[in-house]
């Protein structure tokens, strides 16, 4: 495998400063590098990937052992070697008749059982056959964090037009501020809360939960009739006083952050109904059986995953900008970052040995046209280059406001095209000399007008933002996160990373109270709670 990722780094070295404008050169480039998934488009041919850079890649990829790997992953063999788990998210939306066996037995069979329970109640809760002890349920709030939070969270915005529930709030944050701002102006006899969490110790969860309950018991004389749980842990719920005809299971084989396929999208399912949530899975579904059955050159889980590769392992570029041209999808940054850096972050080869290359990029974003005028600015002309990811959709949900929809799609098409083309010197010097400037002034001037171009950006588009649509992307992420991991020989789907922080907050509470000495801790530890803990203003 080493001398595929020679090959590449060698290949760039010779073409890292050939125009991308340039291979268009080739007419029929932007269909050559692209690629269809039924009505949706990627399109990466504004990046310097070429013929060898692209065959280069596949064959990274095969030697890889993504093919096998996949095979694994989907036939429920423990690939999360370091927690001795199966990776069984894509189970949570397998068609009923399928058959996916862990330890021996069939999990469909009890996946259909509890998406039907979910769907019973989440039909109770909109038709008013479950109330509040103030009448039919107005509001619903998830309380969660990360995988348990996100992934809905994101949906639930994502697909506001298919709202025709409750209304749904999220609570994440330890911060008492969040959960204040949520519960203001809500009515506590009408709102339902759901506990969200696979393993019920989450400390942000239980203490909001706790927080929730008490708000409730203010005007609620049995609060524990308006909560319901989402977890892996009957045990723990029960001991919460959650009565178990509103407990969802699920099985410790769906890591958190690809856990909103089944009873973690129960609040997602209450906003849309059930046959919206089962639209979802549907789109999931689609893109799970084009991941299994397409080659990889026109796969577009493994040609995302190997469009990372290249920038980030073999060019170098250590960031990736996600850009949804669709204000609906604003949490998808948020989302990908918990999908991917919680998954690809990491120093550590499946065998406990370093990591040869560099581990997944660091992922950011903000909606266009938003982003335009904030950080692109950057992203243009700082020094350093930044892949774009656009995603936009060919139609709106609002009829009457298409021209607006023209200016979305106008400006995304143009930032992905000014990225590539950039502005020359010589284009600047005479936009400015038509202004009027002459000499050194003119000069000046120009330069800060140069674009460098030759910047890649990939654009994925697809009809208009559906549960459908929807589902299909976050699966067509989800693919390209496990490509990526497997490519970089590392475990997606642990997350050991976050468990040192975890500890040492626990390690402080006593010191912030005032109960333990700090004098174990470093010299700033020491001064930051020495300020927090001294009484002066
Ligand atoms: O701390 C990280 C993490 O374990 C995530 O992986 C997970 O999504 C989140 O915390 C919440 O965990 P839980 O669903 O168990 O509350």
């Amino acid at each position: 495998m080493g001398n595929k990722w020679q090959a590449l780094k060698d290949h760039h070295a010779g073409i890292q400063d050939r125009p991308i404008l340039s291979l268009f050169d080739q007419p029929d480039r932007a269909h050559r590098f692209s690629a269809r998934a039924a009505a949706m488009l990627f399109d990466y041919s504004k990046t310097n990937i070429d013929d060898t850079a692209k065959r280069l890649l596949i064959e990274l990829a095969e030697v890889s052992g993504v093919a096998e790997k996949r095979a694994a992953m989907f036939g429920g063999a423990k690939i999360n070697d370091t927690e001795g788990r199966a990776v069984l998210h894509t189970a949570l939306r397998a068609p009923e008749g399928v058959q996916v066996m862990v330890d021996g037995a069939d999990v469909v069979p009890a996946i259909h059982a509890t998406l039907a329970r979910m769907g019973a109640f989440a039909e109770d809760v909109r038709q008013g056959r479950f109330t509040g002890q103030g009448g039919a349920i107005t509001d619903v709030i998830n309380i969660g964090i990360g995988g348990s939070d996100l992934g809905p969270a994101m949906a639930t915005l994502a697909l506001a037009p298919y709202h025709d529930g409750p209304r749904v709030h999220y609570v994440s944050n330890v911060d008492g501020a969040h959960v204040a701002d949520v519960v203001k102006g809500l009515d506590p006899t009408t709102t339902l809360v759901i506990v969200a969490s696979k393993t019920f110790t989450t400390i942000e969860t239980m203490t909001n939960a706790e927080t929730a309950r008490k708000w409730m018991a203010a005007k609620v004389a049995n609060p524990a009739a308006q909560f319901a749980a989402v977890s892996t842990a009957a045990d723990k719920t029960a001991a919460f006083g959650i009565d178990a005809s509103r407990v969802f299971g699920f099985e410790d084989w769906v890591g958190g952050r690809y856990s909103m396929w089944g009873p973690i999208g129960l609040a997602l399912m209450l906003a849309v109904g059930p046959d919206g949530f089962e639209d979802f899975l549907a789109g999931g579904r689609d893109m799970d059986e084009r991941f299994l059955s397409e080659p990889f050159e026109e796969n577009l889980p493994v040609l995302l995953a190997l469009v990372g590769i290249w920038h980030n392992q073999i060019c170098g570029f250590t960031t990736r900008a996600v850009l949804p041209y669709d204000q609906r999808l604003s949490r998808l940054p948020a989302y990908l970052q918990q999908l991917e850096m919680e998954s690809n972050g990491k120093s550590v080869a499946m065998d406990g040995s370093a990591l040869p290359t560099h581990s997944g990029p660091v992922v950011w974003g903000e909606p266009g046209t938003n982003g335009q005028h904030a950080f692109y600015q950057l992203i243009h002309q700082g020094t350093r280059v930044v892949p774009c990811e656009f995603l936009v959709a060919k139609r709106g949900h609002e009829p009457d406001l298409a021209h607006q929809h023209l200016l979305l799609v106008s400006n995304c098409l143009a930032q992905s095209e000014a990225l590539m083309r950039g502005r020359s010197l010589a284009e600047a010097t005479a936009i400015m000399a038509k202004k009027g400037l002459t000499g050194d002034e003119l000069d000046r001037q120009a330069r800060h007008r140069v674009f460098p171009g030759n910047r890649p950006s990939t654009t994925l588009a697809y009809p208009k933002l559906t549960p459908f649509t929807l589902g299909q992307i976050i699966a067509l992420y989800e693919h390209r996160v496990f490509v990526e991991g497997v490519i970089l020989g590392l475990n997606s789907y642990d997350q050991w990373g976050v468990e040192l922080g975890k500890e040492l907050a626990l390690a402080l509470q006593p010191m912030l109270e005032g109960r333990q000495s700090a004098a174990s801790k470093d010299g700033s530890t020491r001064a930051l709670l020495d300020y927090m803990t001294t009484s002066a203003a």
